[in-house]
């Protein structure tokens, strides 16, 4: 802890937003392992700590970015998945909250919602990174459970989180599941992993529009017993 003062996390939450246009600008480094040292104080239950992360840039990410992109504009449907994103049916309210959050991103990502090819350039968006110059790639050792998986999340928010202080900017990217094989290949990740999710990183490209997300009111995902 940096001295006693009150650390403005209100800031941090408010200010992170899935970015989806990052600068080529490099991000050092040092940054990057001050941001993990500090994330593995995030919380999981009996501190099983059950993440790994590998850290890619440069000439590897360049790489895997070419690779990835070039299944997308393939049309290729993406390797077996090993976790469902979804419920097979999502229902009220989920489903509308997904469907206004898609309609935002595509007005905001400037494809249109009719447009035939909607799905093959939002994954190659998506397999640029947004442009980022870094990925950070959450993996989970297999044999772990739904308890694990909810703390690989509170380890991801938190790295996300600790990118604001820094003046960062990220893009939590389920989508790099689809081709798991190809990250995997690029990390040298063994067959003992499974891929969580990837973490596009970089600094805010400028002049690109922000999309601010909706979320439910509070009352609406919260209920005071007692109080
Ligand atoms: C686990 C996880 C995976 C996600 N995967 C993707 C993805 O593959 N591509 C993408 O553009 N956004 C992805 N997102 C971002 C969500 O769409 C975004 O967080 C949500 O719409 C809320 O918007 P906000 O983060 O800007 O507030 C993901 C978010 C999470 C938490």
């Amino acid at each position: 802890m940096r001295g006693q003062e009150a650390v403005d996390v209100y800031e941090a939450v408010d200010s992170r937003r899935a970015v989806r246009a990052f600068s080529d600008e490099p991000v050092s480094k040092e940054v990057l392992e001050r941001v993990l040292t500090a994330a593995s104080r995030a919380p999981s239950s009996g501190n099983l700590q059950p993440w790994h992360v590998y850290v890619v840039t440069g000439e590897p990410l360049a790489e895997l970015k070419k690779r990835a992109t070039a299944r997308a504009l393939a049309g290729d449907p993406g390797d077996e998945r090993e976790y469902p994103m979804y419920p097979a049916e999502l229902t009220s309210p989920y489903l509308d909250r997904f469907s206004a959050a898609a309609a935002q991103r595509y007005e905001a990502l400037g494809i249109e919602r009719e447009d035939p090819d909607r799905p093959m350039k939002i994954a190659a968006l998506n397999s640029e990174a947004f442009g980022a110059p870094v990925v950070l790639f959450c993996y989970l050792d297999r044999r772990m459970g739904p308890g694990q998986w909810g703390d690989a999340g509170m380890y991801v928010q938190t790295v996300m989180l600790l990118l604001r202080a820094e003046g960062l900017h990220s893009c939590p990217q389920v989508m790099w599941t689809n081709y798991r094989r190809t990250v995997s290949r690029t990390v040298g990740a063994d067959d003992r992993l499974t891929l969580f999710c990837g973490v596009a990183v970089g600094f805010e490209k400028e002049g690109v529009p922000r999309l601010r997300t909706g979320r439910a009111d509070m009352t609406e995902t919260v209920s005071f017993i007692g109080v």
